[in-house]
């Protein structure tokens, strides 16, 4: 599959992305439990597996990216120092930041903007060499490109930045490829990184060596956590963004329809319209009740 391909076949995962939030957004119930279980929003930066404070208490005016941040701020955006907590300065990014400001307008929640922008091309919207730690939760493998997203963020920092990578293991076998879950992350025996699919497969730890370290590690709770720490600027530089993405990244910041055809975006607007509905229902379930219905339906 080329990287054109990819991106198209990326947007398909949109509409349901969409409706999971705006439905997770519209009941009080589900959006407390954001704020409640998954949200760190005031509180002090947390990241499992890698000690945040004593990373960016060594520098002075650390720049956060929380990258593909979807609408759950999960790591807290604050910084313990000898005085007490100190705002740290975090950058929500996301590629469906424009749908996500509505979803917070829609249902009335106050909860920071999210900044338009791809991790595959992060460094259309942020400034390269410029940022102290890039975290990406949940968000590499739902990309259309998680080796360019890699590269992308790697390029984002400064020498001495650290990506900080925290994912569940083979979620695209897991959720059977629906979606955005096109790639499954995991650690092959020699430890490395691995991103891969039914077409490719690629060891992350090989491609990143001449400007990356990387140490990754499986936690008891399964999940995957990378810690990559740049260690020269990208020779050769990433090349310009293909014109497929750029044509992709135009249609999710608003500036041209979500399809290339009257049909394409019709189509779009029935899956979201249809993804909608059931999650409308879904997220109206107690939590129990979901996974009762989960169960049902991989049964059956
Ligand atoms: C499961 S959510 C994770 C949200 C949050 N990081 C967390 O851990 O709770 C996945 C997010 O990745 C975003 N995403 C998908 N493809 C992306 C890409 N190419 N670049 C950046 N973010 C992307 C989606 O829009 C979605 O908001």
């Amino acid at each position: 599959m080329g990287v054109e391909d990819n991106f198209q076949s990326w947007l398909s995962g949109v509409p349901y992305e969409l409706a999971f939030w705006n439905n997770l957004y519209r009941w009080d119930r589900t959006f407390d439990g954001v704020l409640n279980c998954w949200s760190r929003l005031g509180r002090e930066i947390q990241l499992e597996g890698m000690d945040a404070r004593q990373f960016l208490s060594a520098y002075d005016s650390p720049v956060v990216l929380d990258v593909g941040c979807g609408m759950t701020f999960a790591n807290g955006d604050m910084l313990r120092t000898a005085q007490g907590l100190k705002k740290l300065n975090v950058r929500y990014i996301d590629p469906l930041a424009v749908f996500y400001r509505e979803i917070k307008h829609r249902h009335h929640r106050d909860v920071p903007d999210v900044e338009f922008g791809m991790m595959e091309n992060l460094t259309v919207t942020v400034e390269p060499n410029t940022a102290t730690l890039v975290i990406i939760q949940n968000a590499l493998d739902h990309s259309a490109h998680p080796l360019q997203g890699v590269l992308s963020a790697l390029d984002a920092l400064h020498v001495g930045g650290c990506l900080y990578l925290h994912h569940h293991p083979n979620e695209a076998e897991t959720e059977h490829y629906k979606g955005f879950h096109k790639f499954n992350i995991c650690l092959n025996d020699r430890n490395q990184f691995v991103i891969w699919n039914k077409e490719e497969r690629i060891i992350v730890d090989d491609v990143i060596a001449p400007f990356a370290t990387i140490e990754s590690h499986t936690f008891d709770n399964g999940y995957i956590v990378s810690l990559l720490r740049k260690t020269a600027p990208l020779n050769p530089p990433l090349p310009k963004p293909s014109a497929e993405c750029l044509e992709v990244m135009q249609m999710l910041s608003g500036q041209r329809p979500m399809g290339r055809s009257f049909s394409a975006t019709l189509k779009f607007k029935l899956r979201y319209g249809w993804y909608n509905a059931i999650q409308f229902f879904v997220q109206a379930l107690s939590y129990e009740d979901r996974m009762r219905l989960r169960r049902l339906l991989y049964r059956s």
